[in-house]
């Protein structure tokens, strides 16, 4: 291909690992190019994104608060995306943007890399938390043909928003009978930011968690959360969140380069250095 341009924009955005990401492929597959980040306030996204046109970009991410509002620009999104309402990756082909949403993608990819031995086939999964990664996790769950998808969240009626998604797989229980919900479950993710450096601690007692079931946490600072510690103690497998952020960004290294680049030891320490 010619020199990539590509990037990832919001705001703010410094705090970005996706260059890092998408820095290595650009070295490890020995192409040219560039992968940066792009600050764009909200009231200025339509003529940015139309300034990232016309210098030729061959896509970009989109993150806070921008993953919403870039649908409405996009001349076609895919299905999962509709399906989600949030938009991350954008590829530009003939002055078109067409947007998709990989984090269904990097969230079953990463437990799939992990965990090779889990099926998701007839679970019964609980999910802690109702914001845009539990929109994108409760999706993949349902395409993974989990047969029973809890869903507990501080604010029930963001819960029951998403039982669209999967309506006949999908129970919501209040926050405070959380344990309850343990109870035969074959796994449990959290997607709230509790447990995360500077953040609440996440109280949950696991005890009624049986023991074969996966546990996985989307915050990754710390990497080992006070979650994934108490559930490794109890005997459970456990994925990390820093490969959901890494397995995510490879469809769109892909729809960019036709390149579908594998995660490895190297890129996890380089992220998390
Ligand atoms: P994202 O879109 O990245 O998933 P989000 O929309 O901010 O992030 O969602 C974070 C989730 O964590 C929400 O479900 C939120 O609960 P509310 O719907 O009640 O806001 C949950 N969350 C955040 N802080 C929390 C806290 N202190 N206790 C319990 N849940 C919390």
């Amino acid at each position: 291909m010619s020199t990539l341009k590509a990037g990832v924009i919001g705001y703010p955005i410094h705090h970005s690992k996706s260059p890092i990401i998408h820095g290595h492929w650009i070295e490890e597959y020995d192409l040219t190019g560039t992968y940066e980040t792009i600050e764009i306030a909200p009231e200025n996204l339509k003529e940015d994104i139309q300034k990232l046109v016309d210098q030729g970009f061959h896509g970009f991410n989109a993150t806070i608060p921008h993953k919403e509002n870039i649908m409405a620009l996009c001349d076609e999104v895919d299905e999962t995306a509709k399906a989600i309402g949030a938009v991350n990756t954008i590829l530009i082909k003939d002055r078109k943007l067409f947007g998709s949403n990989t984090d269904v993608f990097g969230f079953i990819q990463n437990i799939k890399q992990e965990v090779p031995h889990f099926d998701f086939k007839n679970k019964r999964a609980v999910v802690l938390g109702a914001g845009g990664a539990a929109r994108a996790i409760v999706y993949a769950f349902k395409q993974e043909d989990v047969s029973e998808i809890i869903i507990t969240n501080r604010t029930r009626e963001k819960a029951e928003s998403l039982i669209e998604l999967a309506p006949d797989q999908v129970r919501v229980i209040d926050w405070e009978s959380r344990e309850d919900a343990l109870k035969g479950a074959d796994l449990l993710v959290n997607t709230t930011p509790l447990g995360m450096e500077g953040q609440l601690a996440l109280e949950l007692d696991l005890t009624q968690l049986p023991t074969h079931a996966l546990v996985s946490d989307i915050v990754y600072t710390p990497l080992m959360t006070d979650l994934l510690s108490d559930a490794k103690a109890q005997g459970n497998d456990i994925v990390t969140g820093i490969g959901m952020l890494l397995h995510q960004a490879r469809p769109a290294f892909e729809k960019w380069t036709g390149i579908l680049p594998d995660v490895d030891d190297v890129l996890i320490k380089k992220v998390l250095s």
